[in-house]
């Protein structure tokens, strides 16, 4: 392996060269927005829109990962579109997230349920702790284009999140972004 200078674009979030791709759908999270019935509806009248794009760059012979995610504005219901969420595999690994473009909040949750929020606009580097849970979420109009980074043998553990979710939701209520209550974390 060399140094080498890989383009990313701060408007579409392209990694040039990247070593892997890979869109996310409206129809994989049944289950992940709040409001199913909403779901349902936006597919009928959109199709399965991509909400997600990431794009990674993993080289062999280091221990640097990094790649962006762009996130498409809109919502599900009340719901703002948002990342599936995670902890890391190894616990002991963090993250940094610098939001590019775009505007959003990065939702994070410890262990014991403690969240935090940190405000992403370009130019703040936002750092993830070791296991704090963390969803990204789009509160703007543009797509939020981010840039992060970590260690290749971080890992994703989707389980926790996709079983109930995260403590807090993220929605638009009377043209304003408020946190609300999920009723499934707390079931
Ligand atoms: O490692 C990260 O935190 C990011 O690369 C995310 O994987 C990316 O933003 C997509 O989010 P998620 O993996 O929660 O769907
Ligand atoms: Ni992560």
């Amino acid at each position: 392996m060399l140094p080498q200078g890989v383009a990313i674009d701060s408007r579409t979030g392209i990694v040039s060269p990247s070593t892997t791709v890979y869109e996310k759908r409206l129809s994989e999270f049944r289950g992940v927005y709040s409001d199913t019935a909403a779901l349902d509806a936006l597919i009928a009248s959109k199709g399965d829109l991509v909400t997600y794009t990431v794009s990674e760059r993993k080289d062999p012979g280091t221990d640097i990962f990094f790649g962006t995610t762009v996130m498409q504005p809109g919502r599900v219901g009340e719901e703002y579109f948002m990342t599936r969420g995670h902890f890391h595999a190894r616990r002991d690994r963090g993250e940094i997230y610098y939001t590019q473009s775009g505007e959003g909040l990065l939702l994070l949750q410890s262990r014991d349920g403690e969240i935090r929020t940190v405000e992403m606009k370009p130019g703040v580097c936002a750092s993830i702790p070791p296991d704090w849970g963390h969803r990204s979420i789009n509160t703007g109009t543009e797509p939020l284009v981010f840039v992060w980074c970590c260690n290749q043998d971080a890992g994703h553990d989707y389980a926790e999140i996709a079983t109930r979710g995260m403590r807090q939701l993220v929605v638009q209520r009377g043209g304003m972004t408020a946190y609300v209550a999920n009723p499934k974390y707390e079931a």
